[in-house]
């Protein structure tokens, strides 16, 4: 039977081929993968000029990574997968914080700093002040919660991917107070391209499809005996919050940056006027 490869038995061929898989995950997922892209091949009659273009896309996706540049990560966020591998993976968290993706931008090794520091470097941008609360989902403050955050300036490029900007700038780490309170100030996020240089920009441009991402704050919220949560701040009112390229707002996660002008109120913070205040409570699920 193994000897006929035509159409209608190759892809029972190529099952059967994998079928003392020792790894039951492995041979479960391998075994899905093949029904799928072979059914994805029948339906749109795949010709030979588009499996080679599809091969040479995949071949300067890999070309384009470095330690700097993840492309395929790239890939996988303009075209939904991560935030959905996101979702099938957090389906028992009611109650938690929504989670969304992490994205590229992410440095480990940011400097812990005291409630209320400024993570802008530079000065540049509007003044933020992000102010809130660390939460059980029961609704218990949790104390010396950790937030590690990270955003572009004002120029919609992080740090790493601008040498004008001093090393780690917009970056910090903060811990919640024993009543689990936060709060530190940022710049207001501006809405910013994703990288579109290579395949991955390539591939939107071939869509009509924007790089831009709605402004956002990243946050890794994490505390001991509690489920991390990976996610973002967005800023009520951006025009890029329905069309997001990579797919990761959602309507828990959006949050209004209120002007102030008052200099006496921006003395407090040890900012200037005019600036800006977000308030968000976490909520972290106890493993
Ligand atoms: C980010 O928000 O940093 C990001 C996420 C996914 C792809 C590119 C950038
Ligand atoms: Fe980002």
């Amino acid at each position: 039977m193994m000897s006929d490869n035509a159409e209608e038995q190759i892809t029972q061929n190529v099952l059967t081929s994998m079928a003392n898989t020792p790894n039951p995950r492995l041979k479960t997922v391998m075994t899905s993968l093949i029904h799928n892209i072979h059914a994805f091949v029948r339906e749109v009659g795949l010709t030979q000029e588009e499996w080679m273009t599809g091969v040479q896309f995949l071949t300067r996706t890999g070309q384009m990574c470095d330690d700097k540049r993840q492309e395929f990560i790239l890939l996988s966020d303009t075209l939904g997968v991560s935030m959905l591998v996101d979702a099938v993976n957090h389906r028992l968290s009611v109650g938690a914080t929504e989670s969304t993706v992490f994205g590229p931008f992410y440095r480990d090794g940011a400097a812990e700093l005291p409630l209320g520091a400024n993570i802008s470097q530079d000065g540049h941008g509007e003044p933020t002040v992000v102010i809130g609360k660390v939460l059980s989902t029961d609704g218990k403050p949790i104390a010396h919660a950790l937030l590690d955050v990270w955003e572009t300036n004002e120029n919609g490029l992080y740090e790493q991917q601008d040498p004008e900007q001093p090393d780690m700038n917009l970056r910090g780490k903060f811990h919640t107070d024993n009543e689990g309170n936060y709060y530190f100030v940022g710049i207001k996020p501006v809405s910013y391209s994703i990288p579109d240089d290579g395949p991955v920009g390539q591939m939107l441009r071939g869509l009509s499809r924007h790089p831009m991402r709605p402004a956002h704050i990243h946050m890794l919220v994490s505390a001991e005996g509690f489920a991390p949560v990976t996610t973002h701040l967005f800023v009520k009112g951006d025009k890029y919050l329905d069309s997001d390229a990579v797919f990761g707002t959602k309507d828990s996660l959006i949050v209004d940056f209120i002007r102030h002008d008052s200099q006496e109120e921006a003395e407090r913070y040890h900012v200037t006027a005019p600036f800006y205040t977000a308030e968000y409570t976490f909520a972290l699920k106890p493993l």
